[in-house]
């Protein structure tokens, strides 16, 4: 039904649009009626940081795609004459090269705030799941765009990571060909990923961000307490703890931009290659099919499961398998109903499969698998309170080692392997998977405080 004069508050230019458009409407609804909990902190800063990054990189994409051109003869010569020759070029490019990895450095941030106040719990499973699906996109994102300046790193980067995809049994060496549409990383190669780079993947990200931010405002914001605001309305049903979004949150987001922005411009002004983790040096030699560089390395914010997949060697596998063949035994003799013996016949397959294909391949499967667990996350975590501050001083420790592990994986993996640096990653790998792995056992054991009714606020 259209919507009347009668319907509409406005008056003028914007009643006129409101009559033909939900304009007032959806700006009250989603900024400046939108409640959020007024105890937000530090942490809460991440989600519109990571929205003004996405508008960087696409702004500053744009403007690198007047010049740049993806033909293998010529992408690395168009880099480089946007750098020297195009005006202020090289700003569009270090603002796009420094935007990739402060894109990362935002969500990894983000991303450790729903885990610390239980972001994920109910009813934010799907703003959870969204949020996965957008991490997944960015790095395909980030791996698609590394192969565009034509370098050393891009090429031997890109070759390394699809030959893996050769490891996967049957299908493997078809299905790398396939990527790549050549039989090597070719000029076919840098056409397709700049196909997926410039529009396929920024489409499906920006669909997946504005699913991600309406999932969000349907169930209204977790808050470092962890308790819900809408359980305790006023008379015209305002949460008593909600603040609208604006002028509240929007300036103080803005205080977070202009902090972000100072420090964004010092990387972008004093130091883009970042000592050769923003832009590593070998890829500013252009890519040699016929030299294959002493280290291939990824970029910082792969390389933690870059080090998993490297971690996965023979005798790994082999410890993989004795776990699963331990958890199947644990499944027979404590399991229910038809869990009792589906797990062990699971896990017998499996682990003949193990034997009968290469360490690689399932190197590959820890890499996926170390990312997929991520969204699994809502129904592991079985803890009668979501919030860290309400948990056992136990469980804060175990946060504090699986970030310790997967920091440890981020070094190991910008580094050449050494014996003793797989056997490390190793066990962090193993404590990264026993995180999740063991959530629903102990994240009901301990003793938890209980959360207060109403949020902890001090106003300063
Ligand atoms: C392009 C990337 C992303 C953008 C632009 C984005 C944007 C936002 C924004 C604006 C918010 C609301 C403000 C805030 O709570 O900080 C939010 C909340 C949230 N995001 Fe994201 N996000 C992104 C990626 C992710 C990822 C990768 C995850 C997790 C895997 C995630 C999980 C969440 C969760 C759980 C919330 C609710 C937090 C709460 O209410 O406590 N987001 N996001």
């Amino acid at each position: 039904m259209a919507t009347t004069d009668k319907d509409v508050e406005t008056s003028g230019f914007l009643g006129w649009i409101d009559r033909r458009f939900p304009l007032t409407s959806t700006w009250k609804a989603h900024v400046s009626e939108y409640y959020a909990p007024k105890n937000f902190n530090f942490w809460y800063f991440f989600g519109s940081l990571a929205l003004l990054v996405l508008v960087i990189q696409i702004v500053t994409g744009i403007f690198l795609v007047m010049n740049y051109k993806p033909d293998a003869t010529l992408a690395f010569a168009s880099v480089e004459y946007i750098m020297r020759e195009v005006p202020w070029g090289w700003l569009i490019r270090y603002l796009h090269s420094t935007g990739a990895s402060m894109f990362f450095v935002v969500v990894y941030l983000h991303m450790f705030r729903g885990l610390m106040y239980g972001s994920y719990r109910k009813p934010r499973e799907l703003v959870w799941i969204f949020g996965c699906a957008i991490f997944l996109c960015l790095m395909a994102e980030a791996f698609f765009g590394y192969l565009l300046p034509w370098g050393q790193m891009s090429f031997w980067g890109a070759q390394v990571i699809v030959n893996l995809f050769s490891a996967i049994p049957f299908i493997g060496p078809d299905l790398s060909l396939w990527i790549r549409g050549d039989y090597v990383v070719s000029d076919v190669t840098l056409n397709r990923f700049f196909a997926f780079h410039v529009i396929a993947i920024p489409l499906v990200l920006i669909g997946l961000v504005v699913a991600h931010l309406v999932a969000l405002h349907e169930v209204g914001s977790n808050n470092p307490d962890g308790i819900e605001i809408k359980a305790k309305k006023d008379e015209k049903g305002i949460p008593l703890d909600g603040i609208p979004f604006h002028p509240y949150y929007s300036v103080h987001d803005f205080m977070g931009v202009c902090v972000f922005l100072f420090i964004f411009a010092a990387i972008v002004f004093f130091a883009p290659e970042m000592g050769g983790y923003f832009l590593e040096a070998n890829n500013f030699v252009p890519a040699n099919a016929l030299q294959t560089p002493n280290e291939i390395a990824p970029v910082w914010y792969f390389t933690a499961f870059y080090a998993m997949l490297r971690a996965t060697t023979d005798p790994f596998k082999i410890v993989l398998m004795v776990i699963i063949a331990l958890l199947g035994v644990l499944a027979l003799l404590r399991g229910r109903g038809k869990w009792r013996f589906g797990l062990p016949v699971l896990a017998l397959l499996i682990i003949v499969f193990m034997a009968l294909t290469e360490s690689k391949f399932w190197g590959v499967v820890v890499m996926g698998t170390a990312v997929v667990s991520l969204f699994f996350l809502p129904w592991l975590d079985r803890s009668p309170v979501k919030s860290i501050r309400y948990r056992p001083l136990f469980h804060k420790i175990f946060y504090g080692v699986f970030v310790f592990a997967f920091l440890v994986l981020g070094y190991l993996g910008t580094k050449p392997p050494s014996p003793a640096g797989t056997l490390i990653a190793q066990i962090c790998a193993l404590i990264y998977f026993a995180f999740f792995l063991g959530m629903p056992f102990w994240t009901t054991r301990g003793r938890f405080k209980q959360p207060p009714d109403r949020v902890r606020f001090k106003p300063h």
